[in-house]
């Protein structure tokens, strides 16, 4: 069982409308509302690899019981500690005939101390039940920055690995926590490196470097590109094939779910890498954000190139 924590929930609703205008009623051709949050996609992705996720983070009110229960509707576990304020909604606006996306995240309410404690308590008491933690997305208003290196730790503890995908404050203070694993893009790395990164060779060197001064393989994701990953000085690039992408959203998490299926696997290091990719690129092939057909990872499973830059 994989533990995937998902400390910023909300309902993730798309509104599609044929033409939207400011000022005016529409009638939607549809509405679609998911469990939303980085880490229900790496659920998903581990769900679709077979295995046995559970989400935890806070949920609340009517909202939050929506979010559970289309989580447990896809055949996800939830494990949440329940605030008395109600969860966040973003709305996407999809306009059908232009073809432009209009999104409206809220902050959700700040999370009180005391919910803050009972979060990091409750980690504590199921964390050992678990092969692997993994810990994605932004922190919810009144979170402290050091939450994932606290939960990071705690996990250090029981003897179980973890994989954090953050940006920022938070990824920077989780980092020092020495997890397992973190998956920053290309964007996210520069907060850890000495020198912003551009080149390929620049990012595998950066990859090193951060690898080795926080103990942690580094899974560095280039859209694209494909992934650069390293631990310690050993650095392998897994350039995906060029794909025909519909939609990016969520593939980081994807590949996070498969990072965490292919090490939990027991996968030497670059052919765990390898899942991570072909999972990032099948779920570019359909809509719906962390998903992927399993027949889609498999296919780009086999066609994935694997370069040493550097060997250990
Ligand atoms: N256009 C694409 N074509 C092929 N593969 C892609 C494409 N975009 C992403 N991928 C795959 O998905 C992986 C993760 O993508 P990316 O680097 O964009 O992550 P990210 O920025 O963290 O995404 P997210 O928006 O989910 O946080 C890539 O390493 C690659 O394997
Ligand atoms: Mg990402």
């Amino acid at each position: 069982m994989i533990l995937c924590v998902n400390l910023n929930a909300a309902i993730d609703k798309t509104i599609v409308v044929d033409g939207f205008e400011l000022g005016v009623i529409h009638r939607p051709e549809a509405v679609k509302s998911l469990a939303g949050g980085k880490g229900c996609n790496v659920a998903r992705a581990l769900h679709t690899f077979g295995e046995k996720p559970v989400v935890t983070g806070w949920v609340g009110g009517t909202a939050g019981q929506f979010i559970e229960k289309a989580l447990q509707t896809e055949g996800i576990a939830t494990d949440f500690v329940y605030t008395d304020f109600e969860s966040r909604t973003c709305t996407s606006i999809l306009d059908s005939r232009n073809q432009v996306l209009t999104e409206i995240y809220e902050n959700g309410d700040p999370v009180p101390p005391e919910k803050v404690a009972e979060m990091v308590a409750h980690f504590r008491e199921i964390v050992d039940d678990y092969e692997a933690v993994s810990l994605s997305g932004s922190l919810p208003p009144g979170v402290p920055q050091d939450m994932y290196a606290q939960l990071i730790e705690i996990a250090h503890e029981a003897n179980v690995p973890a994989f954090l995908d953050s940006s920022k404050e938070a990824l920077l203070q989780g980092v020092a926590a020495k997890p397992f694993l973190i998956k920053p893009n290309e964007t996210e790395v520069a907060i850890l490196a000495a020198q912003e990164p551009h080149t390929l060779a620049e990012f595998a060197a950066a990859a090193a470097v951060i690898s080795n001064r926080y103990e942690t393989i580094v899974v560095l994701s280039l859209g694209k590109n494909g992934a650069i990953a390293a631990r310690g000085n050993e650095v392998v690039h897994v350039q995906n094939p060029q794909v025909e992408a519909i939609s990016a959203v969520g593939s980081g998490d994807c590949m996070l779910g498969g990072l965490v299926y292919g090490f939990s696997k027991g996968l030497p290091f670059a052919e765990a890498v390898v899942q991570g990719v072909a999972a990032g690129t099948a779920n570019t092939l359909i809509i719906g954000a962390g998903q992927f057909k399993m027949a889609d990872f498999e296919r780009v499973q086999a066609t994935v190139k694997v370069e040493v830059v550097r060997s250990a």
